[in-house]
Parts: C-alpha cells; structure tokens; sequence
C-alpha cells in the first residue's frame, strides 16, 4: 500500500475534531463503559447467519487503530466456507489435544479450570464467521521490497481490541480463541510464514443455552487496576 515516495512528513488540519462539553463527556465514558461492560466472551454459538457487511465494516474499524509508524502490521482472515471451518476445528482441536493431555503443564491446565474449556471446539464450526488475526513482521512497498514493521504485537493487539469491541457494539458474540501453537493456520488461510497467526476469533449470536462462567464477571475494581498522580 505504501509507495517509497509518498512517505514525506505532510502537516493537514486535524480532521473530525471532536468539540464535546465537560458534561456530556462524562456521560459518554460512562455510557461507553455500561456497552462495554456487556461483551461477555460466549462459547456457545448459534447458527445464525451474520451478514459478510457486518464483518467487513467491524474490520474497516480494526483497520483504524493505532500502529507503530503507521504501519498496520495485520491481516484479517474472515472464513464463513463450511468446509474450511471443518478444517480449522480438525486441526485446532487436535493441537488443543495435546495441550490438555499435558502440553500445557498443570499450571495453565488449572488456571483455566474456572473457565472451563477442554479439547472440543465446536464453536469453530457453529458459529458462522472466524476471522482470524494475523501480525506482519515485515511490510512491502508497491515496487515489491520490504520494510520493517515497529511495535507489532502492540499494534495487532490494539487493533484486536478495536474489532472486538465493534462487533461487541453490532450486537455480535466473540470468543478469542488461542490454540497453541497456531502455525498450521498460515497453511490454511494461505498466508505468507512472515505473518504469524495471533488468535482465532469466532463470532456470531449465542445459542439459546448459552452460559459464562462466573468467575469471568469478576473484574478487578478500579483501584486495582489504576493509580493517579
Ligand atoms: C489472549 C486471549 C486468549 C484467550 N484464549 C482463549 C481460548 O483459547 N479459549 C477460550 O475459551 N477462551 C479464551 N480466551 C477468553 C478468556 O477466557 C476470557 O476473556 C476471560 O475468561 C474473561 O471473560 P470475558 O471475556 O467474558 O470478560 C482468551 C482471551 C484472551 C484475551
């Protein structure tokens, strides 16, 4: 995307300033914090079908975020194909079966105990869309040579957040799912060995039954997690 020559330092008048009063301000942190304090990571999907436009315009808002020199070091997989999906789970679950029979070490096995998650990992054929998150290390100009990504996983992760919260925001469902390791991923979404797959993240509506696990509605209070000077 980039071109060599097109990269000089070019000053523009900020665009979409936001002119908001002290009030109303408040009032929209909170209102903001009362939408976000809803995404509540679902492991039981239902089939129901999610438009392609939803996902392309949560990404269009992934794509906004920040980046180390503005670098953008992602890609988005979105598979909605049965059949690769098929895939992704054989594979997927076959990883996570060696992490649960003791790749994992016991540690992680019982940290995650609370969560309750084990080797099956149906959600990746149910739900109707994965996309799935990959960091660049490096980028390439228009003429084909590379350059040096900056910041990467800082980057991909913010702008994860972002995606997150938008689909949250279009009333969709997530569930970040991590197998370890993932490389067989770049095999099936066909993406180059210099991008490394960081997440799977299923999404779509929860299934009538759907649950959570309580102990993922203990948030760390304020005090915890901040301190002011
Ligand atoms: C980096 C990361 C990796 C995660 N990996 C998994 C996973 O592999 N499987 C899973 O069921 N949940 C996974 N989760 C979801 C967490 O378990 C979940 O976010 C946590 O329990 C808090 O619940 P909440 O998202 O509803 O607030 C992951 C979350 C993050 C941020």
């Amino acid at each position: 995307m980039f071109s060599r020559d097109a990269l000089g330092y070019d000053p523009i008048p900020l665009p979409d300033r936001c002119d908001i009063s002290d009030a109303d301000m408040l009032g929209a942190a909170q209102a903001f914090y009362e939408k976000m304090r809803q995404r509540h990571t679902v492991r039981d999907f239902s089939p129901r079908p999610v438009a392609r436009e939803v996902i392309e315009s949560s990404l269009r808002t992934a794509g906004t975020a920040p980046s180390g020199a503005n670098h953008q070091p992602w890609h988005f997989a979105a598979i909605s194909d049965p059949a690769l999906k098929h895939r992704i789970r054989e594979e997927a679950e076959e990883e996570e079966r060696r992490f649960y029979a003791g790749g994992a070490g016991d540690e992680w096995i019982k940290a995650l105990e609370p969560i309750g998650t084990n080797a099956v990992k149906e959600h990746l054929t149910i739900a109707p869309w994965l996309i799935v998150v990959f960091a660049q290390r490096w980028g390439q100009f228009e003429d084909g040579t590379r350059y040096k990504n900056y910041y990467v996983p800082e980057s991909v992760n913010i702008a994860t957040g972002f995606l997150i919260a938008a689909l949250h925001h279009a009333g969709l469902s997530t569930l970040t799912h991590t197998p370890n390791p993932m490389r067989f991923l770049n095999d099936a979404l066909d993406r180059p060995a210099s991008e490394k797959p960081t997440m799977i993240i299923a999404v779509g509506h929860p299934s009538e039954d759907a649950t959570v696990p309580a102990v993922a509605k203990l948030k760390k209070p304020l005090e915890e997690i901040s301190s002011f000077f």
